[in-house]
């Protein structure tokens, strides 16, 4: 039997986190107190009443047969109902609204909906990694918005050779953004608007962490800008609104050619999500938002424990607006991949490295606020207390570190273009 797999498949990255996952299992196995904030996977449980939900609705026997192709319409209603009373942002539910599993599908998908080989995809430069996959798989290639801390982590669309914005079909943007916690304003989505009308680039602006607003501060949604349901789509999840990511439910909403796109896809892969966890997310949708609230309100409380924890100590962090605190590595700690494995081996924390989001995510770590206070306070301390190693490379040196695989990074996928090497 002949098991090679395809070059496509073989050209797909592994994930730098189970690798760390596999790691922190073996340091707890052998007994270390290790603290895992390297992942997003929210440690609270889903509230209650979506729960019992689930509990009835699996009881109807209507639940166990296969689900419309394209998921009930209920589901679709309630999805837009949230938007109009969140965002105020109408959506016809039936041509404007996909439901996907979990937005990280929807994420890979629009790239195989739209790109040929060899188009161009701008992509946010440090980006949650899963948008490369869907990029590779359409055998497309991507070309770096950079995210710089000076302009708030936000693309600098002014900076973009013409000529790659004429190539550009696709571009992905993320705010709250992962891994950075930035937030973008209303003036930012109108630029955006314009650039994408002007250059024919279809916008998939990822919303995941969209309804945890930190601080009071409801973050704006893409589609409330005139013209956004024009030129993109938006994708939700209900993973970190609800604690839900294991239930695997999202949604993306906008341009209908896209939803239909998106929609014929997924006909093929799958019949549409479980029908009682569709049912289940009308609850979490359409139900009491107190715990929304109080989720947001505890990312408060943790933030303000990390950093208290870390105030006067070599680190400095701006305020995050999410769940990831996104900490610049002080001087004289080297590389962020070279850094996160030594806190991991030293403090017994696990972190993850800028530079698996991309180039530009070097000279810092994610830190996840998915543990409770007294264990980011822990964090905080062993942080504050690692000692500097006598010889380290600084951060902003070339890296050439054996811990970072080079096929998780798009920079040295072949698919990936820089400025000036478009053919
Ligand atoms: C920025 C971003 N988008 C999308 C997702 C995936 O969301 P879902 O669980 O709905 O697939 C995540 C998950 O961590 C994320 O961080």
């Amino acid at each position: 039997m002949r098991t090679e797999w395809a070059g496509l498949l073989q050209s797909l990255p592994r994930s730098s986190f189970a690798a760390t996952g596999a790691r922190v299992d073996d340091l707890l196995r052998s007994g270390e107190d290790v603290i895992n904030l390297c992942q997003g996977n929210p440690d609270l449980p889903t509230p209650a009443h979506i729960v019992e939900a689930l509990r009835t609705e699996v009881l109807d026997p209507v639940t166990h047969r296969y689900p419309p192709f394209s998921g009930l319409l209920e589901l679709k209603n309630a999805i837009s109902a949230w938007y109009a009373r969140h965002h105020g942002v109408r959506l016809d539910p039936e041509t404007e609204v996909a439901i996907l599993f979990g937005a990280k599908a929807g994420l890979v998908e629009i790239s195989q909906c739209f790109l040929n080989p060899g188009d161009v995809c701008l992509m946010p430069d440090p980006a949650f990694p899963d948008y490369w996959a869907g990029v590779i798989l359409a055998r497309a290639r991507m070309h770096p918005l950079p995210l710089r801390r000076s302009n708030g982590f936000l693309p600098e669309y002014d900076c973009l050779d013409p000529a790659v914005c004429e190539r550009a079909k696709l571009m992905f943007l993320n705010y709250p953004n992962n891994p950075t916690s930035a937030t973008a304003p209303r003036e930012f989505y109108e630029d955006t608007v314009r650039f994408a009308a002007r250059h024919n680039v279809i916008v998939a602006s990822d919303f995941a962490y969209g309804a945890l607003g930190l601080d009071g501060q409801l973050p704006v949604s893409f589609l409330e800008t005139e013209g956004a349901k024009e030129v993109g789509v938006e994708f939700i999840s209900l993973s970190k609104t609800f604690n839900m990511a294991g239930w695997r439910i999202g949604a993306v909403v906008g341009h209908r050619d896209v939803i239909a796109a998106i929609n014929l896809l997924q006909e093929h892969y799958y019949v549409s999500l479980p029908p009682f966890i569709q049912r289940a997310a009308i609850a979490a949708l359409t139900g009491p938002q107190d715990a929304v609230r109080q989720l947001a309100k505890t990312y408060e409380r943790r933030r303000d424990v990390l950093l208290d924890g870390l105030e006067g100590s070599a680190w400095s962090l701006d305020t995050p607006r999410s769940v990831f605190a996104w900490l610049p590595i002080p001087p004289g700690r080297g590389g962020s991949v070279a850094f996160a494995d030594e806190l991991l081996s030293r403090a017994h924390v696990a972190v993850a490295p800028g530079r698996w989001f991309g180039e530009h995510g070097e000279g810092y770590v994610r830190v996840s606020l998915l543990a409770p206070e007294d264990r980011l306070a822990e964090v905080a301390r062993r942080m504050a207390d690692l000692p500097i190693p006598a010889t380290t490379t600084p951060h902003h040196a070339p890296q050439h570190d054996p811990h970072h695989a080079p096929q998780h990074d798009p920079h040295h996928s072949p698919n990936h273009s820089t400025k000036g090497t478009l053919s």
